[in-house]
């Protein structure tokens, strides 16, 4: 018999076929997140594909005994608690690799539009209050030659510091836990620097640091307090590191000049204090959506699953040693 596995969000129907080809699939076609929902869908399934949303707890565990695998699209798993999939010997993979270059492109992309104003002067122009040239009408700042910050050195920080180093002739400063090899350090043109002057100094602060309890608004007002009155702030990574209300009074009282953000503290809602300003520049969560990179990530999730239930070794595996111990 063919193991039973719930596709939890509408995903692309050849992933779909895909998988019907080594599992009984129930799709939820809907965008809707199954919510209180999933554990009573999951039922009678050995694995669940997951996006971001699905929150995959201990207690969710609890009720589906029965789950083998938890199979995510996306490279960010704060969603799932790896440690009790670990202890119950369920399976946890993620989708590093595939969408770097792609979330790079967009986070640059946003850092430029919110440095060049893009948003606010597209806004303006749709008013139709464009009535006449003025020296300085929505006069921003420089990205080439700037001093690009990054907080959270991993894959997608380090392809977002090529482009500015490469790209742009930007000085590039970083700040992680662990620092980069010399090597790669020399090759990105990037300089390891304490959290403190990384705030003092960029001129264009990009956030790409997973969330967890430790960078939990790890921007908040004193951070904010640090930063050039003329530097932006750009988030793609996840809501919560970034304080949303304490951004929202730094952007009016202009504490720091702009900020372009993807993601929000309790997406898909807004904090409404950030719509209320003009200096900023919003996307709903889509640094890694382009078409070919979405159905990269969504058929890294089903190379997971079809290697995990064929005696396979899932290629990216977060607790690798559930599978190591099953086999
Ligand atoms: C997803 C992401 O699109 O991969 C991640 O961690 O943040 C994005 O690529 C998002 O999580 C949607 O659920």
């Amino acid at each position: 018999m063919r193991p039973k596995i719930l596709v939890a969000r509408r995903v692309f129907p050849e992933i779909v076929a895909r998988l019907q080809q080594h599992f009984e699939v129930d799709h939820n076609e809907g965008d809707e997140v199954l919510g209180a929902g999933l554990a009573q869908r999951l039922q009678g399934c050995a694995a669940v594909f997951i996006t971001g949303s699905e929150r995959i707890d201990a207690a969710l565990l609890d009720a589906c005994p029965g789950l083998k695998a938890v199979c995510a699209m996306t490279v960010g798993y704060n969603n799932v608690d790896v440690a009790a999939c670990t202890a119950r010997g369920v399976l946890v993979s993620n989708a590093p690799d595939v969408l770097t270059e792609t979330t790079a492109d967009f986070g640059f992309a946003l850092m430029m539009a919110t440095a060049r104003r893009l948003a606010e002067s597209e806004h303006f122009l749709r008013r139709g209050e464009w009535n006449r040239w003025a020296i300085d009408m929505f006069a921003g700042s420089d990205i080439h030659g700037a001093t690009l910050g990054i907080l959270g050195m991993g894959r997608i920080g380090q392809a977002i510091a090529r482009r500015g180093h490469l790209g742009f002739g930007m000085p590039v400063i970083y700040h992680n836990r662990s620092r980069l090899a010399p090597g790669i350090e020399a090759e990105l043109g990037a300089r390891w620097v304490d959290k403190q002057t990384l705030l003092r100094e960029a001129d264009h602060l990009v956030l790409v640091l997973p969330y967890s309890p430790e960078s939990h608004h790890i921007i908040g007002a004193t951070e904010l307090a640090l930063m050039k009155p003329s530097a932006t702030l750009t988030n793609i990574a996840r809501g919560g590191i970034v304080d949303d209300a304490a951004l929202a009074v730094a952007l009016a009282q202009r504490t720091i000049a702009a900020a372009g953000l993807d993601v929000f503290e309790g997406e898909p809602q807004l904090n409404p204090a950030l719509l209320t300003v003009p200096n900023i520049v919003l996307t709903p969560h889509i640094a890694s959506a382009s078409i070919p990179t979405r159905h990269a990530m969504a058929n890294l999730a089903v190379d997971n699953l079809i290697a995990f239930f064929t005696g396979g070794k899932p290629p990216t595996a977060l607790n690798p040693e559930v599978h190591d111990r099953a086999t």
